[in-house]
């Protein structure tokens, strides 16, 4: 999403706790388990493979050519007891630790993510606005999912991967659902899938996750309506909107969601839901009171055409680094004095 896009939301109180609507939870409440086992099933390269006693980071040379050219992008490794080998273990992470996840569209991108040790890499539909010249990110469609998705799990076998389901593949049958969701997970390498959506798609889902496949749900803001609403805003500062995101949560923890993505919500409301849910609530510009974070990878890199949403904080200005280098080149080339 672009600053530019961002709308005010109308301003109402958040409704007090007695006043929010009871709901009916129709499964049992799922019993969490403690993580204890350790990562150990990981490439050399990956941010667990080392002795995990080892507290001190440690500095991998990268493999070289002939010429001692590195062939590989160097790493820095950090010892790392609990980073989540499944859904469970990363459900399990919430109230011990923040979550924190980025997005990935590609296999350097999903390299260098997943060795700066996040919980889990999102193979987001956000690829159609930061990579693919989109302006929404309703043009991406499986073939776009799949190619993206395969591409982040060539590059790290071993990290969890959560794929975006895209724009109207919840709407069609289920048939196509689970179709599209199978294809992300087998063509893809997906660990688990996203869809966007609260109530609305909470029969689906518990149907999937009965089928073996693990969900993230996403409510607040959710970029594929972004036609329906008229604009990228806040959601949930009005007192009923808060209460429909109250119900979308609820629905989306029975469905059986292993975790649920908060975007764009009111940071009262989004700190109330993540106590309320047993789900890890995993914010996106919906403040510090959320289980965790997760970014747009290239938005906090500054790597991109669009201006940041306003609650990225950015880390590094990619686009100026490149843009200065690739001039460089363009003048020394011109000027004779590339090549040597
Ligand atoms: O597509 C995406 O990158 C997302 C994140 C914003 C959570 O859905």
């Amino acid at each position: 999403m672009s600053e530019e896009e961002v709308q005010p939301s109308p301003k109402k109180p958040i409704p007090p706790e007695s006043e929010k609507p009871k709901q009916k939870r129709r499964g049992p409440v799922r019993k969490k388990k403690p993580v204890t086992e350790k990562r150990n099933d990981l490439p050399e390269n990956s941010v667990n493979a080392v002795d995990q006693d080892d507290k001190k980071p440690e500095t991998v040379k990268p493999p070289t050519d002939k010429g001692g050219t590195p062939k590989n992008v160097p790493l820095k490794v950090k010892p790392s007891i609990d980073i989540p080998r499944n859904v469970r273990e990363l459900a399990d992470l919430k109230g011990k630790r923040p979550i924190v996840a980025l997005t990935a569209y590609d296999a350097v991108m999903g390299r260098l993510v997943c060795n700066a040790g996040v919980d889990f890499i999102l193979v987001g539909d956000s690829v159609g606005t930061t990579l693919l010249g989109h302006k929404t990110t309703i043009p991406v469609d499986m073939t776009d999912m799949v190619r993206h998705t395969a591409a982040v799990r060539r590059s790290q076998p071993n990290c969890l991967l959560v794929a975006d389901l895209p724009f109207g593949e919840a709407s069609f049958s289920f048939d196509r659902l689970l179709d599209s969701a199978r294809r992300l997970m087998q063509e893809g390498g997906a660990d688990a899938v996203k869809i966007e959506g609260g109530r609305d798609v909470a029969d689906d889902i518990e149907k999937l996750v009965a089928t073996g496949i693990p969900v993230l749900g996403h409510i607040g803001l959710l970029p594929q309506t972004v036609k329906a609403i008229g604009g990228y805003r806040k959601f949930g500062v009005d007192r009923d909107e808060a209460a429909d995101l109250y119900t979308d949560a609820i629905a989306l923890e029975e469905a059986g969601c292993f975790a649920v993505v908060a975007e764009m919500m009111d940071e009262a409301v989004a700190k109330e839901l993540s106590k309320q849910i047993l789900p890890p609530l995993i914010g996106i510009g919906s403040g510090a009171g959320c289980d965790g974070q997760i970014l747009v990878s290239t938005d906090l890199l500054g790597y991109g055409l669009r201006k940041p949403p306003p609650f990225v904080k950015p880390y590094a200005n990619l686009s100026q680094i490149i843009s200065k280098a690739l001039s460089q080149f363009v003048s020394e080339v011109r000027e004779g004095k590339f090549p040597s």
